[in-house]
């Protein structure tokens, strides 16, 4: 699998500038670490890629198809089968337990899986609660666990660690980075410097700029 994005550009109503042809390309079993101030653009930047937003200028391809290509239904569906994200505010669902939020509109033949993707995640025993009887961490956790339950192609994670402790921030990576390992592969927004060295990439983002960058070993 490949995702190639060219020349992407990012203008808002606002006719502000948010991503500047920003240029990227991503391959199984990379996992790809963007890091940059708040406000830089990340989430947009995730957003164009994983074609939740139309960029305004450039192009994203996945497997040579641009996705300005695709009509709102076939694009849907990649986004369905083949990706996933993991959004900053968690987007649970309140009226959910863990595990139904897990397995959401893809069936509950998947709750044992449900259950080791919690369970490595340090989330064993939680399974029947509802979202608001779990710690932000925690929540965080559940989000990271939907976003894989469907073994994705590709996982877009945004911020995934930015709630946990240290520790848990680095099970969370390095479980992301196992994943990536067995075939997936993950560009991931962080604030993290201390996760950098599991990226086998990693770019910064600066007022729209994306840049790749070696940290790797620093
Ligand atoms: N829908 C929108 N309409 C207009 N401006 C927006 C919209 N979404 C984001 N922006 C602006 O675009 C810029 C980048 O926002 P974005 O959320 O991508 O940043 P970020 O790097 O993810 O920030 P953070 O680290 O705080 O999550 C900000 O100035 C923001 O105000
Ligand atoms: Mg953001």
């Amino acid at each position: 699998m490949e995702l190639w994005a060219r020349g992407l550009s990012k203008v808002y109503q606002n006719n502000l500038e948010v991503i500047k042809q920003a240029s990227l390309n991503v391959r199984g079993g990379e996992f790809i670490m963007i890091i940059g101030p708040s406000g830089s653009g990340k989430s947009t930047l995730l957003y164009l890629l994983s074609g939740i937003r139309r960029p305004t200028s450039g192009e994203v391809f996945w497997n040579d198809i641009p996705l300005s290509e695709l009509s709102q239904k076939e694009l849907a569906h990649l986004r369905y089968e083949k990706f996933s994200f993991i959004f900053q505010q968690h987007l649970l669902v309140p009226y959910l337990n863990v595990w139904e939020n897990v397995c959401l509109a893809r069936g509950v033949g998947l709750k044992k899986h449900a259950e080791y993707l919690l369970a490595s995640l340090g989330l064993k025993g939680h399974l029947y609660k509802r979202p608001n009887e779990l710690s932000y961490g925690e929540r965080q956790r559940v989000a990271v666990a939907r976003g894989l339950i469907h073994n994705p192609k590709l996982l877009f994670a945004d911020e995934p660690t930015a709630s946990v402790n240290p520790e848990l921030a680095q099970t969370i990576a390095r479980f992301l980075a196992q994943y990536c390992r067995s075939g997936g592969a993950c560009v991931m927004v962080t604030h993290d410097v201390s996760l950098l060295p599991m990226a086998t990439r990693t770019f910064t983002l600066k007022d729209g700029v994306l840049t790749e960058s070696d940290f790797i070993g620093d």
